[in-house]
């Protein structure tokens, strides 16, 4: 099944502004589409990027049946571009579409489609420190009808957002005690589009507290930490570091084990278990708890100043020689092709 381009007439890209990015504001001038009928994916295209044009009863809109990848490309100084661990994206996505009922999307074509089309939109990946492509590809059910069932039509699409170094500000976080992101045979494992409507009520009451993020308990108990915001998250207890083991409640996420096994390899103690909020309240009050961060695609590592628990609020110190600051260094630089890949996660693109 060829792959049918179908390129712009003339680039937008000099009317972006690349030294004021907003997140995920601006997109590159082509996408790349393929729908499912009939059974089948059918011709993908590669076009100019554009509006899609719904009926109002379209499945996506009602039962919110819809998963999303988030991943990055790197220009290096030598103009070329490389993905981080892109297979596991593509193997990610399935995953979600499975637990949503929706088909799988094939493996040479999310490839050959990303492949071809970070290559032709090659521009806008800038090179330079922080600058990335931002791509997500994603799935949405497009049948028209509003019986409450799977949708017998989708649509896979890739779009791509030139995006600068992510900084979030300072982060303080509060530890949930009432709200859930996911739950005991739910959806949280996937990256399914509810999750995260499901998840802004929490964050935004968290922020009318000062708090700029919630960090996710399990549903059941409140006992134990998950994750935090849209990010997997690591404690460091003395020079322990701590993440919970994934779950159907956590995202599986790339950033998560590739630290995970980096810090292996550096010798550096991690322990993947089941933490509870208690430990890390216990561990705060005897000054113990030496950093806090979460790891995700967007920050790669995105550091933790403090947190909320029950109304008390912690404060966490300023280390010298942060892991945090360590790891995001040592995976960037990886990402970026300026060290060494000993673990086979770069991927060339051009
Ligand atoms: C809920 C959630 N947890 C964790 C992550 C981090 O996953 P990854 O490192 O694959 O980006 C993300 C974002 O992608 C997420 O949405």
């Amino acid at each position: 099944m060829a792959l049918h381009i179908e390129k712009i007439a003339k680039s937008r890209i000099s009317e972006v502004d690349f030294n004021n990015l907003q997140f995920g504001h601006e997109f590159t001038d082509h996408m790349f589409e393929c729908d499912f009928v009939d059974g089948e994916w059918q011709t993908p295209v590669i076009k100019p990027y554009q509006p899609i044009l719904f009926d109002p009863s379209a499945k996506v809109f009602h039962y919110g049946q819809a998963v999303f990848e988030g991943m990055k490309a790197y220009k290096d100084d030598d103009d070329q571009i490389w993905l981080f661990r892109p297979d596991q994206n593509q193997e990610r996505i399935n995953i979600s579409a499975e637990r949503l009922d929706m088909p799988a999307f094939p493996k040479d074509l999310f490839f050959e489609g990303l492949t071809t089309l970070l290559k032709i939109d090659s521009e806008w990946i800038k090179k330079g420190e922080g600058n990335s492509l931002y791509i997500r590809p994603f799935i949405i059910a497009t049948e028209n009808g509003i019986s409450a069932s799977a949708s017998n039509r989708y649509k896979f699409m890739i779009i791509c957002s030139p995006v600068q170094a992510y900084y979030a500000g300072e982060v303080r976080v509060v530890i949930a005690d009432k709200y859930s992101r996911s739950a005991n045979g739910g959806v949280g494992y996937a990256k399914a589009a509810g999750n995260y409507a499901g998840s802004f009520y929490p964050a935004k009451l968290a922020r009318e507290k000062g708090f700029q993020q919630v960090v996710w308990t399990d549903s059941c108990t409140h006992e134990y930490l998950e994750e935090a915001g849209v990010m997997n998250v690591f404690f460091r207890v003395n020079n322990t570091l701590l993440t919970a083991p994934t779950s159907d409640r956590i995202l599986d996420g790339i950033t998560r084990k590739s630290i995970i096994q980096f810090l292996e390899s550096e010798g550096i103690n991690i322990e993947v278990r089941p933490i509870k909020v208690t430990e890390i309240v216990e561990a705060a009050r005897k000054g113990e708890l030496l950093e806090m961060f979460g790891a995700g695609t967007a920050a790669v590592v995105s550091p933790i100043l403090g947190f909320s628990h029950q109304g008390e609020n912690f404060e966490l110190p300023k280390v010298e020689n942060s892991y945090a600051s360590f790891i995001k260094k040592s995976i960037t630089a990886i990402q970026q092709n300026k060290a060494e890949d000993k673990f086979g996660w770069r991927y060339k693109v051009k």
